[in-house]
């Protein structure tokens, strides 16, 4: 934008046909301090993004850590909080969840992992994934109370058919690795921090 304004001033102070600076010193010396403003400007908007990108906005920083409320979130529900621009699914497990989590002999699971390996000691009624299909990257099904959530009752995710089980571990279709955990502690009995 800089730069046009500066171009169109130039041409109605007297640039020739053929783009010459003008005949008159005091305009040619105005158009080089225009022009060299013009380029200070457009330089100035190109590196500022940059600088403001290597250094972590606001936002970003208070996003680095959420704390979430677990209190509302009955058994058998299950709510998506978003961390560092990531689905975070928290998910409140019922009795038979649990169970259905912790029977499977772990020779049956593409990524093999005890399901005690993937909730904290002490809260395993608390499921807490990070809701990123290990696949390609879609967000599985399976928070909302109609969602499909696949034979095994825990995630599905619809882009290609990924199976995921009431732990988050792959259990069907492409994906090949398990839904990753987060980073995460109980700050209390009902609050997580999650980061
Ligand atoms: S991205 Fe989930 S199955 Fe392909």
């Amino acid at each position: 934008m800089a730069d046009s304004t500066a171009a169109s001033t130039a041409d109605s102070h007297g640039h020739d046909s053929h783009g010459g600076h003008p005949a008159d010193p005091s305009k040619r010396d105005m158009l080089e301090l225009m022009a060299s403003a013009g380029a200070a400007i457009f330089g100035a908007s190109i590196v500022w993004p940059l600088v403001a990108s290597m250094n972590p906005a606001a936002d970003v920083l208070a996003l680095s850590s959420v704390e979430v409320d677990l209190t509302p979130i009955q058994p058998g529900q299950g709510i998506v909080v978003s961390w560092q621009g990531k689905p975070i699914f928290v998910r409140h497990r019922t009795p038979e969840e649990i169970k259905s989590a912790k029977d499977v002999k772990l020779n049956e699971l593409n990524d093999p992992q005890a399901d005690a390996a993937r909730v904290k000691a002490g809260h395993d009624e608390w499921l807490v994934l990070i809701g990123i299909c290990t696949h390609l990257g879609c967000i599985p099904l399976g928070n909302k109370p109609a969602d499909v959530r696949g034979e095994f009752g825990g995630y599905f995710c619809p882009c290609h058919g990924s199976v995921y089980d009431t732990s988050g571990r792959i259990r069907r279709g492409p994906a090949p690795k398990n839904l990753d955990v987060p980073q995460y502690a109980f700050v209390t009995d009902s609050k997580i921090k999650i980061g």
